[in-house]
């Protein structure tokens, strides 16, 4: 595999093998293991032209723990806003020796376009409404370490799935996991095209919640709506929001998870966010070790010898 841009395109060995090189690589940050040699002498680059907190922060965190040399694009000060172009922009920074990009872009599609114009890897760090790869395995490998399995897992996923790249991504990766998927939106906040996606589809949360063992909350992304409709903050948060009462539906030992960044109090109650049932701060903190995984594998790092780490 050279790229990571869609979680479609990964095959159950796939997955797995970033999974468990992500569980190998869990413990190097922490006291014992610093950092690895592995990708000493490669270069990555972080290509944000979107905002981002936990995905851009962890890419970092990843690459550095794995030793590489990183180097942080950001479209504020660039010559973005003196009209440069994609294109030229990912050959100026290939020009500087990248052997992986990793891109964030407004635009769906906008890895494919890359991954035509550099040599290294593209990483798809989310494009539009269209993939966010990395977040799904790291909500899959969240799921497997507190649920102890994939296979048959029934994850329902809440909210604004029309315009949630981490839906897609989800649906596509935990359906070649073996989980079931079902969907819980407002028909206005559903893709047209969700009839084709391999997961269920509802409308009712309440219904949905007992028969969960996992319920993922998206946030609901009111910069990207223009023509979809939208019922108020209070009347969506009434019927799709997460709060204390409704999450007694679950069965007990049921997780909630939320990409983040979070509405607290629209699709997701503050009491739910920092309950015991949250793995949102345990999702953030494995986003390293699945990346570090991601870019070892990518990047053709020699065995992660967890032995020989820099202590
Ligand atoms: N989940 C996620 O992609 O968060 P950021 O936008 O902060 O990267």
């Amino acid at each position: 595999m050279l790229h990571l841009i869609s979680a479609a395109d990964l095959s159950h060995s796939d997955a797995v093998l970033i999974l468990d090189t992500a569980e190998e690589l869990a413990q190097v940050g922490d006291r014992s293991v610093k950092k690895l040699p592995t990708l000493r002498g490669r270069t990555v680059v972080n290509l944000f032209f979107e905002d981002s907190t936990r995905t851009r922060i962890s890419f970092e965190a990843a690459a550095k723990r794995l030793s590489a040399d990183v180097l942080n694009f950001a479209v504020k000060g660039s010559s973005v806003s003196k009209g440069e172009s994609l294109k030229d922009t990912a050959l100026t920074l290939e020009a500087m020796g990248a052997d992986g990009v990793v891109i964030r872009h407004n635009a769906s599609g906008a890895p494919y376009r890359l991954a035509e114009w550099v040599r290294g890897s593209v990483i798809n760090a989310g494009d539009g409404t269209h993939e966010h790869p990395t977040q799904a395995l790291l909500d899959a490998f969240t799921m497997r370490r507190r649920l102890g399995r994939l296979a048959d897992l029934r994850v329902t996923i809440v909210g604004d799935v029309l315009h949630s790249r981490v839906a897609r991504s989800n649906v596509a990766l935990l359906h070649t996991l073996g989980a079931q998927v079902t969907l819980v939106a407002p028909p206005t906040l559903l893709p047209v095209a969700v009839e084709t996606w391999p997961c269920e589809v509802a409308y009712d949360l309440d219904s949905a919640l007992p028969k969960s063992d996992v319920v993922m909350m998206l946030r609901v992304q009111r910069e990207r709506m223009q023509a979809a409709y939208f019922p108020s903050a209070r009347e969506y948060s009434r019927r799709y929001g997460l709060d204390a009462e409704r999450m007694a539906r679950l069965p007990d030992d049921a997780i909630v998870m939320h990409p983040g960044p979070m509405n607290r109090g629209m699709e997701i109650a503050a009491e739910v966010a920092d309950s015991p049932r949250s793995t949102i701060v345990e999702q953030v903190a494995n986003g390293v070790s699945v990346r570090m995984a991601v870019l070892y594998l990518l990047l053709g790092g020699s065995e992660p010898a967890l032995g020989g780490g820099e202590r």
